[in-house]
């Protein structure tokens, strides 16, 4: 059997093994329930050996979907005592038809399901499947344009750093110091798991909570949540994915919407392109995320910075500088894309996200520096993901030095994408 083959095998068992009836954990115990853009990602993994299960996963993430159309970053689908905040600390009842948390996540979904229908080999399954979710995907996205956006700047915000997927990114260090600690006394579970050298400080911790409990006296409601939040920012995170997944859900919408869903889309797609013009930063050669509170850039050269590429923003010869400096940091550790630059005061390579590479962010980069004709890069990230993935062991994130796993084990999305990369080699779609 050949090196490749084995890592299937392994990446399609990881999966199956990580299956709760319809779902996919992220990882038992660390993450017990089913994550926001783990489940996106994890669908991949299922469509290239099982596509009825890959939609389901996608069905199953939106029973979680709210009336005003947020889509919440966990549903709980039932309880566990391994994880800390449950749905008793996010206290959401009543908001979606199964407990939820009252935050988001980066929204892949649209994306994911445009890259599932436009693959499939059942095609009457995915026409019907797709067609199914349209309208849903809508209602999310107008959630993130009208209750994120509330002023129409093109660009959304978010208030928790858990919304962002890069919770202890260095990014979030001066906007947390406006953050208070929660007094609430708790027990974390994941430090139980998981080495604390590997996971975010308590202090981090504290304002995590602090923020939920926040949200949760706000009763979750948009205006409120703007008005009030210590914490608001332009992620360029969520930013980025959120314009591809516009037009991604434009391409859907084209077979299964309206002409008025068409030119919304088409609309909020200018704009976004305008908010993006001040997110540029030409010293670090990347994109950072703003604070709306201090009215600042943060200024910080995250792997995140390099996600405009995946949206398809960038001038040709900002691409250019983008993927010059990336090659730069390849040439200063052995694997990319670690979540700092390698050669920054404040890069941890073992913790999450201050250092550590991440197999979803790897993928959308290495398809952005692809599309925009980075071939030689977008190869070496793609060659270093599943490496990665071999050498550490299908584990949550990797050390960019030695290549050893971090973070939790058996991990579904390392697994899914293991599966999407070597299935789909570099044979993308241009959009
Ligand atoms: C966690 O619990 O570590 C998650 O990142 C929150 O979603």
């Amino acid at each position: 059997m050949k090196d490749q083959d084995k890592l299937r095998d392994k990446a399609i068992e990881i999966l199956k093994s990580n299956d709760r009836g319809g779902y996919t954990v992220p990882t038992a115990r660390l993450y017990p329930y089913q994550w926001n853009w783990d489940a996106g990602f994890s669908a991949l993994g299922w469509a290239t050996f099982d596509e009825a299960r890959a939609w389901r996963e996608l069905d199953l993430l939106f029973q979680g979907l709210w009336e005003d159309g947020l889509l919440p970053h966990i549903v709980f689908h039932q309880q566990s005592p391994d994880y800390y905040p449950g749905p008793e600390v996010w206290g959401t009842d009543g908001k979606a038809a199964l407990p939820t948390s009252g935050i988001s996540q980066p929204p892949v979904s649209a994306s994911v399901a445009r890259w599932m229908l436009d693959r499939a080999s059942d095609t009457e399954l995915a026409e019907a499947r797709a067609a199914a979710l349209y309208p849903k995907l809508l209602t999310q996205h107008r959630w993130w344009h009208q209750a994120r956006d509330p002023e129409n700047t093109g660009l959304v915000c978010t208030y928790h750093p858990w919304e962002t997927g890069r919770d202890n990114s260095a990014e979030w260090d001066q906007p947390f110091t406006a953050v208070p600690e929660t007094d609430t006394v708790f027990q974390r579970r994941d430090t139980a798991l998981v080495d604390s050298a590997e996971r975010p400080h308590q202090s981090e911790y504290r304002r995590y909570i602090y923020l939920v409990e926040l949200f949760r006296s706000l009763d979750y409601d948009p205006p409120a949540l703007y008005a009030q939040s210590p914490f608001k920012i332009y992620d360029i995170g969520i930013n980025s994915i959120l314009v591809r997944a516009d037009r991604d859900l434009l391409a859907l919408s084209e077979r299964f919407g309206s002409a008025a869903d068409q030119s919304d889309l088409r609309a909020r797609l200018e704009q976004a392109s305008a908010g993006f013009s001040k997110l540029w930063n030409a010293e670090l050669n990347c994109y950072n995320g703003y604070d709306l509170l201090a009215d600042k850039r943060l200024e910080l050269p995250v792997s995140a910075g390099f996600l405009p590429l995946y949206a398809g923003l960038p001038s040709s010869d900002r691409a250019q500088s983008m993927s010059r400096e990336l090659g730069r940091w390849g040439d200063r550790t052995r694997y990319l894309v670690p979540s700092l630059a390698p050669d920054h005061p404040l890069f941890e390579p073992k913790r999450y996200w201050r250092g550590p590479v991440w197999s979803v962010v790897n993928y959308m980069i290495g398809l952005g520096l692809q599309e925009y004709g980075f071939g030689d890069l977008a190869e070496r990230i793609r060659a270093d993901t599943l490496a990665l993935t071999d050498v550490g062991d299908f584990h949550e994130y990797f050390n960019p030095e030695d290549g050893s796993g971090c973070g939790g084990g058996v991990f579904s999305w390392t697994a899914a994408i293991a599966l999407w990369l070597s299935a789909r080699q570099n044979h993308e779609p241009k959009s």
